[in-house]
Parts: C-alpha cells; structure tokens; sequence
C-alpha cells in the first residue's frame, strides 16, 4: 500500500510537471481573472503538502517557507483574481521549492513501519489535492489565448449509438455515501455512509451531447425566459450567454489553442448551472440531485449493496471511463459501454462533471477530516454539486461518492449535464 501511495504522489506530480513545463512568460501570467497565474497552483501545491506532511497539519509550526512567503499561497486569504499582484516566487523558486518538500515527504513514507490506512490517509489526502489542482492548471491552459501548447490530446475509443432513453431507478432504499473502512481514501463530504430513500426516477443513459445543445441553441433556447429560472435568466442576460464557453458562431470551438469543428457526438462542456436548468427544463427533464445520481452509479439493486464503481468493484483501467487527462477531451457518448452501472447507466464517471440540482449540505453525522476546511466553509453557501468527474480528473481521485461544488455561473470548469425525469 505504501508502494501505491508513492506511485500516486508521482503520478500527480508529473501531470503537474507536464502542464507547468512552459516559459518564465507562460507561468506567470495570468491568463484569466478566473484562475491563478499557473506559478501559484506550482508553490501551492508545495505549500499544502508541506504543511499536511512535513507539519502533520499544525499552521503555527515552522515550514520550509518564510512565513509572510508562505502566506501568499493561502487560498483562503488571496482570491485567484488578486494573485498576480502578489510578490510570488518564481518558477524556478517554485520548482525548486517543490521538488525538497517531495524528497521529505518520501523519506517520512519509507521510515513508516508497515503503514496502515489511517497513516496513509494524509499522503492519499494530499495526492488528490495536487490532482485537483492539475486539474485547474487544465482549465487555466483552455483559457490561455494563444499558440497550441498541449497538442491534440490521447485517442480514445470511438462512441456508439446509444438508445437516446433513460433508465427506470425504482423506489426503495440505498446506501448513500461511504465510511473509511469501505473507501479509506474518500474525503470528509462523502462520509458516513447512510440510508436514504429515494423516490422512483428516470435518469438518461449518457450526457447530454454537443449535437443536442446545437438543437437547443436552434430552436432558441437562449432567447426564451421561460425555459430559465428567474435568476438564470437574469444571469443569461447579464453575461450575454449564447452558446458554451469557447463555441465560436461559425460553428467551430477553440479546444487548447486548436480551432476546429464541434464534434456533435461528444458530451457538452463548459456550460453553467443556469444553462444546465434551461436546457433540462426545454428538454421536458430535470437534473437529477445529487443522491439520484449516485444511486444510478453506484447501487446494485440486486445484490442490494454498493459497487465500488458503475461497472463493479475493479479499478479503472482507461477501457472504462475516460479519466486522467491524456485525452484533452470528452470521449464521444456511448464509448464506455463495458463501463455501465448495475442499472445500465453510461458515462457517469469521466468525460464531464455533470451539474445535479442540490446544493452542497453535509450528509448527516459529518465530521471533518485532517483537513477541516476542504468543506466545511462551503456548506450552506451558492455552490451547486458536481458529480462523477472529468476527462481532466486523475484516476485516483474520483469515487460514485465523491463531490465536487462550484457557483451556478461557472463555465470554465470541464461541466456537462445528464437529464432526469419524475416518473
Ligand atoms: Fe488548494
């Protein structure tokens, strides 16, 4: 287990070595007021690893940073727009700076006796925290304006016809969530496992595809208020929305600096909550919530317990979802057959984050982990949930139970949507 610890500690820090290996010019830009100059994600990373393993957490001990250093790479203090301003270390700095905590980090796992899973949880902890950021570099490189930096991106496996329908989830009792002894790595919001029982419902096959949000944007979905919520329209409205993030009138979308056409067979991406609730609403759907969604992924109604994934209790192998980064892009819809869920659902977990309708609450009997605020201050707040991961997101860092959140107007993030029905 140790050994699968390291591997994913470097598996990490290569994706981030790979979306930061740019020039001084590149790094320290930034490249939109939605994100930080991608030499503060480079420090940060270090910084919170420093502090969750060199520091065992403890804020108030001394690090390998000077103090007022190290306090420019707090996330709670900076928002991302005001992180240019800030007299940031340079990318060699932040190299540099990296690359020591790492070889302590190392040397602290090899000189635990026979780790458990509990010694464990902060070195995993922190392995997906980089990932999240990877990610976020991601988003960062689609904005960038600017020569192709990361190529076409890795093939994947050609989609199928899907029977454009949904699947019945019939009515009864589930287990919501997961504990540390079922899932040892799972963060503090996907805990404790609890029953929930949820009404029958109807939710699609696969995502919602670029083919249909054409046919939505054609049949003037965008012009018409009553497809909005009153608050979606006013956003509608405000920010000028028409169309997904990076879709051109002409027909065409800019992917990583690479113009070229809309793949009509693809899931959608870059579409806000509020356009997520229209589309849903002009579809005669619904998003489906949070609990919905994972039901749909995880339970297996006949043996009556949870599945470790849609397709059961393997790890995922790139034949299953479409995860990891490498590709650059959404897998075309009906890819991952091989890779449903017991009730025949598709494509839940990679290719996009997809919207649900619930708002980030903590599942009851919640308690914080090492970490206290990964959550914490984000319950009760505008956040919406977002389910099953991206194509961006690391293999090891995504789980049926996992949750993501962000604010409604979000459209950088790699975010689809899968339509649900009443029955
Ligand atoms: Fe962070």
């Amino acid at each position: 287990m140790r050994e699968q610890t390291a591997r994913g500690l470097e598996a990490a820090r290569n994706r981030t070595l790979r979306l930061t290996d740019l020039d001084e010019v590149e790094l320290t830009t930034q490249h939109s007021p939605l994100m930080s100059p991608l030499v503060w994600d480079l420090a940060h990373i270090g910084q919170q690893e420093d502090l969750w393993l060199l520091r065992g957490g403890n804020a108030a001990a001394q690090g390998l940073l000077e103090c007022k250093i190290e306090q420019l790479y707090d996330a709670f203090e900076h928002p991302r727009a005001s992180r240019i301003d800030l007299p940031l270390m340079s990318p060699r700095e932040s190299r540099s700076f990296i690359a020591d905590v790492r070889g302590r980090v190392f040397d602290g796992l090899d000189r635990l006796e026979d780790p458990d899973p509990g010694q464990l949880f902060p070195y995993v902890m922190v392995e997906q925290h980089e990932q999240q950021h990877v990610e976020t570099m991601t988003a960062t490189h689609q904005l960038r304006v600017g020569e192709p930096l990361l190529g076409q991106g890795a093939p994947l496996p050609p989609g199928r016809v899907v029977p454009a329908d949904s699947v019945l989830v019939p009515a009864g009792p589930f287990t919501l969530g997961v504990d540390g002894e079922s899932e040892p790595w799972s963060l503090d919001n996907e805990r404790p496992a609890h029953t929930v029982d949820l009404p029958a419902f109807r939710i699609a096959r696969v995502p919602v595809s670029n083919g249909e949000w054409q046919a939505f944007i054609d049949a003037g979905g965008y012009d018409q208020p009553h497809w909005w919520s009153e608050r979606g329209w006013r956003h509608r409205l405000d920010a000028g929305l028409d169309r997904p993030l990076f879709w051109a009138a002409d027909g065409s979308r800019r992917r990583f600096g690479i113009v070229e056409e809309i793949p009509a067979d693809e899931p959608v991406q870059h579409v806000c909550f509020f356009e997520a609730e229209a589309y849903a609403a002009w579809a005669g759907a619904r998003l489906p919530t949070e609990q919905e969604w994972e039901k749909a992924c995880a339970w297996d109604p006949v043996a009556q317990r949870r599945r470790r994934w849609p397709w059961g209790d393997s790890e995922w192998t790139p034949a299953l979802a479409n995860l990891g980064g490498e590709a650059l892009r959404p897998a075309p819809v009906g890819a991952y057959e091989t890779g449903a869920s017991a009730y025949g659902v598709e494509q839940l977990i990679g290719d996009v984050w997809e919207w649900t309708s619930s708002s980030l609450e903590p599942w009851p009997g919640f308690e914080t982990m090492l970490y206290a605020d990964y959550s914490k201050p984000f319950f009760g707040g505008d956040y919406k949930v977002l389910r099953g991961g991206s194509w961006a997101v690391g293999g090891a860092s995504i789980r049926p139970s996992f949750r993501n959140w962000d604010l409604p107007i979000r459209r950088q993030i790699f975010t689809g949507l899968r339509l649900a029905w009443d029955v």
